[in-house]
């Protein structure tokens, strides 16, 4: 696990100093809540709680712009994140704006919280794929109160079979349903089929409320720098699943 997380924190590293610290700034101005490659909009999807005053954890924030979003919108978030260069740009993005939340290092895994302390626990593209399913839904059940919610947005279960080993996603199947799970590319990855979310979440006592699968709108425009599909094959195929779960 050790050697996973140190391939994963030197990615991130790269991947702060090439693209997201350039990039973050804007995507913390954006408006409303937005979710994934296209900005599907939270007000249209309506997958979150009424957000004024609940405490949300947000797990694997990188620059942390979806918790500044959640901020804007009355939440009080908490970002936790692996990489100290994700949080570095976090912070001067906080200095920058004036919104202010805590920003934790810390591993997913092992979240450095106290138990059924937060209403909402939410990952976009962070935990949800790049930490061990049964390791970090474990975490967001302990850490969320009893009714507590958990929104996360992963890689499609499509589009992860159709990504070449790099670039976006092809129009052919790459590999079989049955090498979805651990997936290593750049960095370790998870990847669960379907079903295995939905045992995952049983698992960790969550019930399952809705499966958006997420394509991209007409004016949508080619992700500027994630590998996972480009607009076209997105606005025919989903490119991205968002759950949305509670604790029963
Ligand atoms: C794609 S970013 C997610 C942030 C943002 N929503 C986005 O889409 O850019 C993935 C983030 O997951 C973080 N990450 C990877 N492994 C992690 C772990 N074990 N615990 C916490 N964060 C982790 C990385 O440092 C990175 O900042």
């Amino acid at each position: 696990m050790t050697a996973e997380l140190d391939r994963n924190r030197a990615l991130w590293t790269i991947v702060n100093h090439r693209y997201t610290d350039a990039a973050a700034r804007s995507m913390w101005d954006r408006d409303g809540v937005r979710w994934g490659l296209f900005g599907a909009s939270e007000s249209r999807l309506a997958t979150l709680p009424d957000l004024a005053g609940l405490t949300v954890v947000e797990l694997g924030a990188g620059t942390a712009f979806f918790s500044a979003a959640l901020a804007r919108a009355g939440a009080h978030p908490i970002a936790v994140d692996l990489s100290q260069e994700q949080l570095a740009t976090a912070q001067r993005c906080q200095q920058e704006t004036g919104i202010v939340f805590p920003l934790i290092q810390a591993d997913a895994q092992a979240v450095p919280l106290h138990d059924a302390c937060v209403d909402l626990v939410v990952s976009e593209h962070g935990a949800s794929v790049w930490c061990d399913p049964d390791l970090w839904v474990a975490q967001a059940a302990r850490i969320l109160r009893p009714a507590g919610r958990l929104v996360f947005l992963v890689n499609s279960v499509l589009s992860t079979l159709c990504v070449p080993d790099s670039g976006p996603a092809s129009q052919t199947l790459q590999r079989p349903h049955a090498d979805l799970g651990r997936m290593v590319f750049d960095g370790v990855e998870y990847h669960p089929s379907h079903g295995d979310w939905i045992a995952i979440l049983g698992k960790h006592g969550f019930s399952v409320l809705a499966l958006h699968e997420l394509t991209a709108g007409e004016d949508a425009q080619d992700p500027e720098f994630y590998d996972i599909a480009d607009y076209r094959w997105a606005s025919r195929w989903p490119a991205e699943d968002l759950w949305v779960a509670q604790l029963s």
